[in-house]
């Protein structure tokens, strides 16, 4: 397996990023940033890339940041060739707050520059709803060149709309909750649409859609494994994935997707599985409200 290998994505930026990354939501599962924890989450990120992954998905609300730098630095490879995303967490949405975790971010993660800076989740019941300025501050942090790309997480089709509509700046990448089950349509055109990639978080459904015996037929069909015809399916239908492990095996496993195609027929018998908003796993954006504790909570107003 090679880095070559992985195909890449052109933003509308001009930028490229890898299709395919490695997620580090729960490594380890406490999110506690302990010296103990920190090691952990670094022998998985720099086995990741000894592996050949070049993409490495992490967050400030993971509590890893530290230990992703960490793994990074461990494996001895060119910043070029890395691609790094971290997100904004929940509690910092004021502008100010915004530009005071991304010097955090920084900080721990020990590099002098990230590819791309996401705002996690929209939370259009807190903060009086305005997630507007929290992306105009994400927008100004390209000016100093210690971030490449700003986007967002878990942006419904209304929200890219008012955001886009009230800057004028178009986010390069929504990361949406996508895999067999929630095709996540209206997000997906809506990102089409505007001309913003689609990064499928979750790829995987956590797991869950593993065991689905229309995909198991397929699996069997072409030789793969579940999780590569899944992981498959994503990437023929343009998305960036971010499989997360802490298996050795599986971590190879999820990285030995282009050897091979699914056929029409297949990609349309995995689409067909969507059970629209049920099939859902994660929190739904329109809702979801929740801020980190240790977090200073600025919530609405009044409220
Ligand atoms: N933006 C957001 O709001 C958001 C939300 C959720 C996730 N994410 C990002 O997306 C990444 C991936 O999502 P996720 O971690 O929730 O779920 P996922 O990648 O869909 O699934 C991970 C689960 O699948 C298992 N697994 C992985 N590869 C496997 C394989 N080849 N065979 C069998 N089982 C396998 C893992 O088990 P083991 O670990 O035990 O191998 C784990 O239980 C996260 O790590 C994070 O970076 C973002």
């Amino acid at each position: 397996m090679t880095t070559r290998t992985i195909p890449t994505i052109t933003l509308h930026n001009g930028m490229t990023i890898p299709q395919l990354g490695f997620g580090t939501l729960n490594i380890p599962p406490d999110r506690n940033p302990t010296p103990e924890n920190s090691a952990k989450t670094a022998q998985f990120v720099a086995q990741a890339l000894e592996y050949g992954y070049r993409h490495i998905d992490t967050a400030q609300m993971y509590g890893n940041e530290r230990g992703v730098g960490q793994g990074v630095a461990a494996s001895g490879i060119a910043r070029a060739q890395l691609f790094v995303t971290s997100k904004l967490g929940n509690g910092n949405h004021r502008p100010d707050d915004v530009r005071r975790s991304f010097d955090e971010t920084m900080q721990k993660l020990n590099l002098e520059y990230l590819d791309l800076f996401l705002i996690h989740w929209p939370l259009p019941t807190l903060y009086d709803g305005d997630y507007v300025s929290t992306w105009k501050a994400m927008t100004e942090l390209l000016s100093d060149g210690r971030v490449r790309s700003v986007g967002v997480s878990n942006f419904q089709p209304d929200h890219l709309q008012r955001i886009i509509g009230e800057t004028g700046i178009t986010p390069v990448v929504n990361q949406i909750e996508v895999h067999p089950g929630f095709n996540n349509d209206a997000a997906r055109a809506a990102c089409a649409s505007h001309g913003i990639a689609v990064e499928a978080w979750s790829p995987l459904g956590q797991g869950k859609v593993l065991g689905d015996a229309v995909i198991g037929e397929v699996a069997a069909r072409t030789g793969k494994t579940p999780a590569q015809v899944i992981l498959r399916w994503h990437i023929q239908h343009g998305h960036i994935v971010i499989p997360k492990s802490m298996h050795w095996e599986r971590m190879q496993e999820n990285l030995a997707l282009f050897d091979f195609d699914l056929s029409p027929a297949d990609v349309a018998a995995i689409d067909a599985l969507d059970r629209g908003e049920s099939g859902r796993i994660g929190p739904n954006p329109d809702t979801f409200d929740w801020i980190p504790s240790g977090a200073a909570p600025r919530p609405t107003v009044g409220s």
